[in-house]
């Protein structure tokens, strides 16, 4: 019973940590997607702008005309960027969509995830 306690408890910090990011930490790793994103002005690069994407479906861009069929796919199927898909998408971008133009490789670390993810949604609606 002891270690079943302990392990639901684990199970729920762990949980609890996974969702914490830190949105100034987030910032630093955003240097990593600057080369080709802005995210505090709603301009397109190489990539779509991020400014609110928390919340916005895939390719919903209307000024952004170089989504891949495969993420505007995405979008017709009702894909939502939210914490999990963000988190999913990040980790490992052609992992969960195989035809994305996003070349990036993906984000390692669970904590840079949820730190970026912090850092995203804090330049929402600014
Ligand atoms: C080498 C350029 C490049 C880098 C680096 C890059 N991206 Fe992207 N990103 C793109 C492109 C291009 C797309 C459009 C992909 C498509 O249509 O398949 C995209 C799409 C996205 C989308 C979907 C947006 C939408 O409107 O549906 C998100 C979210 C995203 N990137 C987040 C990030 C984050 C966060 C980072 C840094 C950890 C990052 N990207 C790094 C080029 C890049």
């Amino acid at each position: 019973m002891k270690t079943l306690a302990a392990l639901i408890l684990l199970t729920l910090s762990s949980t609890a940590l996974a969702a914490e990011g830190s949105a100034e930490a987030g910032k630093v790793v955003f240097k990593k997607c600057t080369a080709c994103h802005n995210a505090e002005q709603a301009t397109n690069k190489v990539g779509p702008h991020l400014d609110g994407v928390v919340g916005r479906p895939a390719a919903a861009l209307a000024d952004y005309t170089n989504y891949s069929d495969a993420m505007k796919e995405e979008g017709a199927k009702g894909l939502t960027w939210d914490e999990a898909t963000l988190a999913t998408y990040l980790a490992g971008p052609k992992k969960m969509i195989p035809k994305t133009r996003m070349a990036f490789s993906g984000l390692k670390s669970e904590q840079d995830i949820a730190d970026v993810i912090a850092y995203l949604k804090s330049v929402k609606a600014q």
